[in-house]
């Protein structure tokens, strides 16, 4: 099958996205299509290299990848030096290239390795995880966090080519899956109601994780992504939709200490909450908003946060970042495909909104 090819054109940076089943396999003839020298440290981690690295066998400098620890933890500078590291024994040059197989930690990492190592190698994206797929692997955001908060260091380094294979989400936990799926709905109701229809059309094909299902969904979903970036390369306006749903959810993460939810799953909350100030606004029509709950909910449980205290959630959201001049900036949704943002939400407002997603106290 001939995959689909998405061709990304933002600022200076020219990239083009590949997705479809088995692509992941011919990525040494993609790199040299690209023109990708032969310099190219591999990065992944031992639980992704273990399940998906003989897709990349023979990709690297070396026949060995560098790997870097697992998960959130791993996110952080002293990586990135072991990085830099790794770069010098094996002598990479401006012409070189990373390669990061892994999920949006491995690519975030391996991505500020590639923007700062000699002021920049070329970066080449295999995401592994459905949320690196339809969105850390997109937009040439890379970063590391600091003891002090998640992503607080970063850059924009846009990647040379990326390379989603849905084949490599079968070995995903169903709840990392479903983590990212709350991300595809996102796309849904910020730019397309037909995207946001089909996947509550076929879920159980999703869920099952078939090809056939999930492919255009990653397409539909990095091409959603790819406008919003282009048109808006740094952070502002049409770039803030993407943010719907992470107002709360930021809050949701950091007050659990980034421990009892996946960053999806803090976003299914934080949509659920955007959609209830949506309603209470008279926004979004009653229809619209039971149809977006409702498919939120279908995609199964949710970890609990009625035990969680609402003056938490809304000193974290008031500490955010897109709190700017004082103001609670929100991205409402005015209909499935359609969002507004608004500047003005007051703490009662909001406080409605936490209660309707289950907080209490
Ligand atoms: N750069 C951006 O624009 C951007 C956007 C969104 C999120 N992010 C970042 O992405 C990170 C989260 O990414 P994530 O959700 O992919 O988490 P992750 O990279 O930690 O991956 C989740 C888990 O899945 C495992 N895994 C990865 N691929 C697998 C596979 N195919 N089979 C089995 N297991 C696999 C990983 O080892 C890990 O344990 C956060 O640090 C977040 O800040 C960045
Ligand atoms: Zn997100």
């Amino acid at each position: 099958m001939t995959p689909i090819r998405i061709d990304v054109a933002t600022g200076e940076s020219r990239y083009s996205v590949l997705i479809g089943p088995g692509v992941s396999r011919t990525l040494r003839t993609l790199l040299e299509e690209a023109g990708v020298g032969s310099g190219r440290l591999v990065v992944s981690n031992a639980r992704v290299w273990r399940l998906h690295g003989q897709r990349l066998r023979g990709i690297g400098s070396r026949p060995k990848p560098t790997l870097i620890g697992d998960g959130e933890r791993a996110k952080t500078l002293a990586t990135v030096a072991g990085l830099y590291r790794a770069c010098v024994r094996e002598r990479l040059d401006r012409s070189s290239a990373i390669v990061a197989l892994g999920g949006g930690v491995v690519g975030d990492v391996a991505g500020f390795a590639a923007a700062t190592y000699l002021r920049g190698l070329t970066l080449v994206q295999v995401p592994t995880t459905l949320l690196a797929q339809v969105d850390s692997s997109i937009g040439g955001k890379v970063g590391v966090n600091l003891p002090a908060g998640k992503n607080l260091v970063g850059s924009f380094h846009a990647p040379r080519l990326v390379v989603c294979d849905p084949d490599v989400l079968d070995t995903l936990t169903r709840r990392e899956f479903q983590a990212g799926l709350y991300e595809v709905l996102k796309y849904g109701i910020i730019a397309s109601r037909p995207l946001f229809e089909r996947v509550a059309a076929t879920l159980p094909a999703i869920v099952h994780r078939e090809t056939t299902a999930l492919t255009p969904l990653i397409a539909d979903c990095c091409r959603i992504k790819v406008t919003v970036v282009s048109a808006d390369e740094r952070e502002s306006g049409l770039r803030r939709t993407l943010n719907f749903g992470h107002t709360v959810g930021h809050a949701l993460e950091a007050i659990t200490g980034y421990r009892r939810l996946r960053h999806g799953e803090a976003i299914g909350y934080g949509m659920l909450a955007a959609i209830h100030l949506s309603v209470a606004r008279g926004l979004v029509s009653r229809a619209d908003a039971a149809f977006m709950s409702e498919t939120i909910h279908r995609l199964g449980p949710l970890p609990s946060v009625t035990d969680l205290s609402m003056r938490h959630v809304l000193d974290a959201v008031t500490r955010d970042k897109k709190v700017l001049n004082g103001r609670l900036h929100f991205v409402l949704a005015r209909g499935i495909g359609d969002t507004q943002i608004t500047t003005d939400i007051r703490p009662t407002e909001l406080t409605a909104a936490l209660r309707a997603i289950g907080l209490k106290r």
